[in-house]
């Protein structure tokens, strides 16, 4: 059917319906494909070229199934097919649907796609059009990855403010039980009930450190309490770790930058950090053939000092990788660990204002980096 069109200079034009539905087609940002009842493909649009990445003449003529529908789900489209030709019902037609498409690459991403039937005069031909959703489908994702992120930080940050609190709570009961404690050895020395009172302080002690690790978990917030040099302190820490790593084989190379200067932090909390972090690698390198090597290294970066332990034991393993900061989070067996060492660390560092994070490959090591601003004003400045 002719089409009147105006041209330029008023006069009438006439376009064929034909070519314009053509070109609209052709204009068309999804993918157009139209087949004919035995689904051999009668027409595609540059749009499905690009799409499917065939070139449009290697489509025209051969089978949609074949072109565009991923091996696994071929039979069920010619079944589909067949069932619609004989009976005129299917599943499929009319419909809006997503589903995995096949690309020339040989491989499967996601489309939406709308098959219309549309008779011409005795012939039956079918047009689907056919939308790329491998972007929005990433986008989707990464959308509900952050979005679980998020959900598991509130649930660290509700956690961790639980266990400052409880912590706190514990804290002075727990001091008048050492304090008299201390007061009842002296006072009983000698006699028989020494025993049991030594007992009893060596318990109040122990949840004394089980209360300390908990508000270290939980980021108290305390005031610096003084300089430190990263250098002396991971030296001081190597002396107090020395012996396990000697026993356990481990060869220590330390690399310290004469360039780092003292920093404002907590000695007694950052060395508790750091033996954290030389307990895990030494316990990575437990049942490594070996040699076993450990690398502890500093280095002055701009406003920051970086700290290095490296082992190169099994690594961390992919599956795991999100979630080893987690408190309470371990592989060890149980009563071998608490999953507290990250957790620790990562509470002390960033109430220090830096960042701690950690390169690992399955089987290639571990090396975790701490980075400790110089001047902590600007608060958090480091973890960026
Ligand atoms: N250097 C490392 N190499 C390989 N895996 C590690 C390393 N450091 C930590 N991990 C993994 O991370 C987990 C959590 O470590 P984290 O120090 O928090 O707890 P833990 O060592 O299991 O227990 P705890 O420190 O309380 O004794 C470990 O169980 C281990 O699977
Ligand atoms: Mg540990």
């Amino acid at each position: 059917m002719p089409v009147p069109s105006a041209s330029a200079d008023g006069t009438k034009a006439q376009l064929s319906a034909q070519s314009l539905v053509g070109a609209v087609i052709d204009a068309s940002l999804d993918a157009v494909v139209i087949a004919d009842d035995a689904g051999m493909i009668l027409r595609v649009n540059p749009a499905a070229g690009a799409i499917f990445g065939h070139a449009l003449e290697d489509m025209i003529g051969q089978s949609i199934g074949a072109m565009i529908v991923p091996p696994h789900m071929r039979a069920a489209h010619e079944r589909g097919m067949a069932r619609h030709a004989a009976t005129g019902e299917g599943r499929v037609v009319g419909k809006r649907l997503e589903l995995d498409a096949w690309h020339a690459e040989g491989r499967t991403f996601p489309v939406e796609i709308q098959i219309e039937q549309i008779a011409l005069g005795e012939q039956q031909v079918y047009a689907a059009f056919i939308r790329d959703l491998t972007e929005r489908k990433a986008m989707e994702a990464e959308m509900a990855r952050q979005r679980a992120q998020l959900h598991q930080q509130e649930k660290l940050t509700a956690l961790g403010a639980l266990l400052g609190g409880v912590a706190h709570e514990l804290n002075n009961p727990l001091a008048v039980v050492i304090g008299r404690a201390a007061i009842l050895e002296d006072a009983l020395a000698g006699t028989p009930d020494e025993r049991d009172i030594v007992k009893l302080r060596d318990a109040a002690n122990r949840c004394h450190r089980i209360v300390r690790t908990f508000l270290a978990m939980a980021r108290e917030p305390r005031p610096m309490q003084g300089q430190v040099n990263l250098n002396e302190l991971l030296a001081g820490t190597l002396e107090f770790s020395g012996y396990g790593l000697r026993n356990a084989d481990i060869a220590v190379e330390v690399d310290y930058d004469p360039a780092v200067v003292a920093i404002p932090g907590d000695h007694d909390r950052l060395v508790q950090a750091f033996v954290g972090l030389i307990t895990n690698a030494q316990q990575a390198l437990a049942d490594h053939p070996g040699p076993r090597r450990l690398r502890v290294a500093t280095a002055l970066h701009d406003t920051q000092v970086q700290v290095t332990i490296a082992d190169n034991g099994p690594g961390i393993d992919d599956a795991i990788k999100d979630r080893v900061f987690e408190p309470f989070f371990t592989t060890r067996a149980f009563g071998e660990g608490g999953g507290h060492g990250l957790a620790i660390a990562r509470g002390v560092v960033e109430s220090h204002g830096g960042a701690i994070a950690f390169e690992s490959k399955r089987g290639q090591g571990c090396a975790v980096l701490v980075r400790l601003p110089i001047d902590p004003a600007p608060a958090g400045d480091a973890a960026r």
